[in-house]
């Protein structure tokens, strides 16, 4: 198993670099281009969020295994306003920043699993998985 890669996210530069790394693991782990693309974009989607809503953060990618399958793992952290209404961003199309609101939506399409924990005034932590077909 390789090692976890953290990153801290606290400009838009560390945004493409989380998303880079994100990709490069993938393709480590030996996901296809189009696989690729879906981790490398829900990455770019959530550490936005972070930089837009919490300011600061951190994005970690790390390979998994589960059942002999193996699979990458992305986990999402930072200590901002949190999410009082976890439901209601989940939605297509919610946004409070005039955004498209399809951030949160889309990267748990993109991803196989995909889990958002938040406490208002704590912070919120979204862990989502890909697995290797
Ligand atoms: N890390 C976070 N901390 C606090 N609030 C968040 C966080 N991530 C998302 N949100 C809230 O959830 C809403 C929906 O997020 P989502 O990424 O789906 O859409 P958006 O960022 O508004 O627009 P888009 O991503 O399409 O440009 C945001 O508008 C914001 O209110
Ligand atoms: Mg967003």
């Amino acid at each position: 198993m390789g090692q976890a890669k953290a990153s801290v996210i606290r400009s838009d530069l560390d945004i493409v670099i989380a998303r880079t790394i994100a990709r490069d693991t993938a393709r480590s782990l030996g996901f296809g281009a189009i696989d690729q693309a879906r981790i490398a974009t829900a990455v770019s989607e959530l550490a936005r969020n972070i930089f837009l809503y919490a300011g600061t953060g951190s994005v970690t990618v790390c390979e998994i295994e589960r059942n002999g399958r193996r699979g990458l793992e992305i986990m999402c952290e930072d200590q901002g306003p949190g999410i009082a209404n976890i439901d209601l961003v989940m939605q297509d199309g919610y946004s409070t920043s005039r955004g498209m609101g399809m951030g949160l939506p889309g990267a748990k399409r993109l991803m196989d699993e995909f889990d958002i924990r938040s406490q208002e005034g704590q912070g919120t932590t979204i862990t989502c998985r890909k697995w290797r077909i």
